[in-house]
């Protein structure tokens, strides 16, 4: 038994390397956001954008349910527009003679969801739940950068990876199987603004409108550093008058 176990780990030693070789992905792309560093805000353009991806595209799939509609209005949609997409959302209720029915939605409707649950979730995607993308952005390594990676990522599988049916290869996703058919390609959708919609273009947008989902209040958070900041430095520099006017006259 002891010998079985050792030749055991002693076999697995050499197999487990090119395993994890196998399954090793390429560094993240570092993408230049508009919400990096101190500064950062939210590309409203981009952002609005990325939601007509996810409304016309993700969605079909992924549940957002701790977004609000009228959360929308943290990327620039008027109080009008937030109520026509609204409103443009089947809600389902049931009706004052207990039957099940749909309304109109409301502004302050949390998104609706494709799926009425998990297991018809699980039924319409292959035995997996597309992960609800309210803080998706959050909850991966590498956040908005790793959400651009796995939308950009699909390629061919290299020679002798087996893809069985129902699985995708992707260059990013950890063990590069994944359940995820490519939700984008060019000119899924069509923007008003004129923008392009390039693979590339729509994954970026999609991610922004992710990350302002995942971090509403991201652009208050870091105004309120720089005004910290800017407190803390001017505050120093009064100490400093005082100290320098209250020992001025005290002999060396
Ligand atoms: C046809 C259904 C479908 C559509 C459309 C779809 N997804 Fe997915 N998505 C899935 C499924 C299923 C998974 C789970 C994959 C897995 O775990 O293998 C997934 C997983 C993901 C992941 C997570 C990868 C991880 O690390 O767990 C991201 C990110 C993602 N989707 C983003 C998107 C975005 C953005 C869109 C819209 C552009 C989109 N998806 C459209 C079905 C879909």
């Amino acid at each position: 038994m002891r010998n079985f176990l050792v030749a055991a780990l002693a076999a697995s030693a050499l197999i487990l390397p090119g395993v994890a070789r196998a399954q090793e992905t390429p560094p993240l792309p570092q993408l230049n956001w508009s919400f990096n560093g101190p500064f950062g805000t939210f590309d409203r353009a981009s952002a609005q954008r990325g939601f007509l991806v996810y409304k016309d595209v993700c969605s079909a799939c992924h549940s957002m349910k701790y977004v609000h509609y009228r959360d929308l209005a943290g990327i620039g949609f008027s109080a009008a527009q937030i109520k026509a997409i609204a409103a443009s959302v089947d809600v389902p209720m049931i009706k004052s003679d207990g039957t099940a029915g749909t309304r109109p939605g409301l502004p302050s409707d949390a998104f609706a969801s494709p799926f009425p649950n998990e297991e018809a979730a699980k039924a319409a995607n292959d035995g997996v739940v597309p992960p609800d993308q309210s803080v998706l952005v959050d909850a991966r390594a590498g956040g908005p950068d790793y959400i651009y990676a796995i939308l950009t990522g699909y390629t061919k599988a290299p020679a002798g990876v087996r893809v069985p049916s129902g699985l995708y290869y992707n260059e990013y996703f950890p063990g590069h199987l994944i359940h995820m058919p490519p939700p984008l390609q060019p000119d899924q959708v069509t923007y008003t603004d004129g923008t392009k919609a390039t693979l590339q273009q729509e994954a970026r947008d999609v991610t922004t409108f992710l990350y302002f989902v995942s971090n509403p209040e991201m652009e208050a958070r870091k105004r309120m550093g720089v005004h910290i900041v800017i407190f803390l430095a001017l505050l120093s520099g009064l100490t400093y008058a005082v100290k320098r006017k209250v020992w001025a006259d005290v002999e060396h």
